[in-house]
């Protein structure tokens, strides 16, 4: 049976910020109950834009997974591990790379706009003209269902799906298909196999999208099929070839947006974030020190909350009651701009205690980390070796 796999990769940036919290890690934790989820650093990642000075990468990585465990990611439920020690995304990159049109690489947005934005340094290079593909081999090689990113991402996904659906077209067709579908079908049982062949013919006669998605999860369920042949049936189903790599989708998190110190996206390159690991005198100075809204010079004059950054943070803290005291206070200079931050400054200690006491045995002991990580890529090197296999064997490298 396949397991719904969800995959996400961070670059290494070092430490993480309330941003990296409300915005990903959250939802991660979550992901991880429901799916077989697996979470890397990105290593290779980084050096598609940051090659002239990528730093340390393997420390940043290791602070950067810290703060996935002191947020509660957990890697009992999911696999952490970082991507350049798993090799394999490697060679499904090169692999894909034979296949895949220059055309479709340069019409990813994210390609002209970043060298437009990033001017300091060159990136007419083939690494980075190429990351949106080593993302989709990222991707592809666990068979990931889902993958949840931010917007901006979207189109990453949307081309990993383009990339599989060509590779599994080129590569799913394989001598005597047809009939080793059928054998297939009938080791499920004649019932069953009558229900398939009445659901394929709704989907492939009548577009019936429903007929599909039952088939599908009969497939699912059905324990006694080789990887083989539930590959074929899943493309059998759509009246095409093998299945060999699974098309994946983005999930959007609707995370309310955290801003920043200054209203601005929090993000250290503007300098204007609170770190996971920030001790509580350090979140306090900074929320004193915010700027409100202009308007309010003296503490008599009175404000307008939608103007001031630190509205947002009542925003995603203050529930219904706290957040009408600020708005009055405010608009009727009934309070300061202090009075108003000092809940907040509450609800963010609040908030950072625990992640910083569950950062600290890490920090006392690096081996923890490391022991989590290298568990992590024994693991995914299986699962990436598993899909490694077929796609070799597929396209006549196997060598047996
Ligand atoms: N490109 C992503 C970013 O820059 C990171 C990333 C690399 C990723 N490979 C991925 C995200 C695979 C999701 C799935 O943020
Ligand atoms: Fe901002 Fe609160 Fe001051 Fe109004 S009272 S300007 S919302 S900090």
């Amino acid at each position: 049976m396949y397991e719904t796999r969800v995959l996400s990769g961070m670059r290494p940036t070092g430490s993480l910020h309330l941003g990296h919290y409300h915005g990903v890690l959250k939802n991660w934790v979550k992901l991880q109950v429901e799916y077989t989820c697996l979470f890397f650093v990105a290593d290779w990642h980084a050096l598609t834009t940051d090659y002239e000075k990528p730093g340390d990468l393997n420390q940043s990585g290791l602070d950067m997974v810290i703060d996935w465990l002191a947020s509660g990611v957990d890697p009992s439920q999911a696999i952490l591990f970082v991507q350049s020690q798993v090799p394999e995304h490697a060679e499904l990159h090169l692999l894909l790379s034979m296949m895949t049109p220059i055309g479709w690489l340069e019409r990813v947005p994210t390609y002209k706009d970043q060298q437009e934005k990033l001017v300091d340094r060159d990136l007419s290079t083939y690494g980075f003209l190429g990351y949106p593909l080593l993302q989709a081999a990222d991707i592809l090689i666990y068979r990931s269902k889902f993958v949840p990113v931010g917007e901006d991402q979207v189109p990453h996904i949307e081309f990993a799906r383009e990339v599989a659906r060509r590779f599994n077209h080129l590569y799913g067709r394989e001598p005597g298909f047809e009939e080793k579908a059928k054998a297939a079908v009938k080791k499920m049982g004649t019932k069953k196999a009558r229900l398939l062949n009445e659901m394929r013919t709704k989907f492939l006669e009548h577009g019936e999208k429903e007929a599909l998605a039952r088939a599908q999860a009969m497939l699912d369920e059905q324990q006694n099929l080789s990887r083989g042949d539930r590959e074929r049936l899943y493309g059998w189903l759509e009246g095409g070839g093998k299945k060999i790599l699974v098309e994946p989708e983005a999930l959007l998190t609707e995370a309310a947006r955290l801003p920043g110190l200054d209203g601005q996206k929090m993000s250290k390159s503007y300098g204007n974030t609170i770190a996971l690991r920030e001790e509580p005198e350090a979140v306090a100075k900074k929320i004193k020190t915010m700027p409100t809204d202009p308007a309010r010079v003296k503490r008599t004059d009175k404000g307008t909350p939608e103007k001031c950054p630190v509205w947002s943070l009542h925003l995603v803290y203050s529930d219904e009651e706290k957040k009408k005291w600020a708005h009055k206070g405010c608009t009727t200079a009934g309070i300061g701009c202090l009075d108003c931050k000092q809940p907040i400054i509450e609800a963010i200690q609040a908030e950072l205690k625990p992640i910083r006491e569950r950062a600290q045995p890490y920090l006392d002991d690096p081996t923890l980390v490391k022991n989590i990580v290298a568990d992590g890529n024994e693991k995914a090197r299986k699962l990436a070796e598993e899909t490694m296999r077929e796609v070799r064997e597929a396209i006549g490298l196997a060598y047996t």
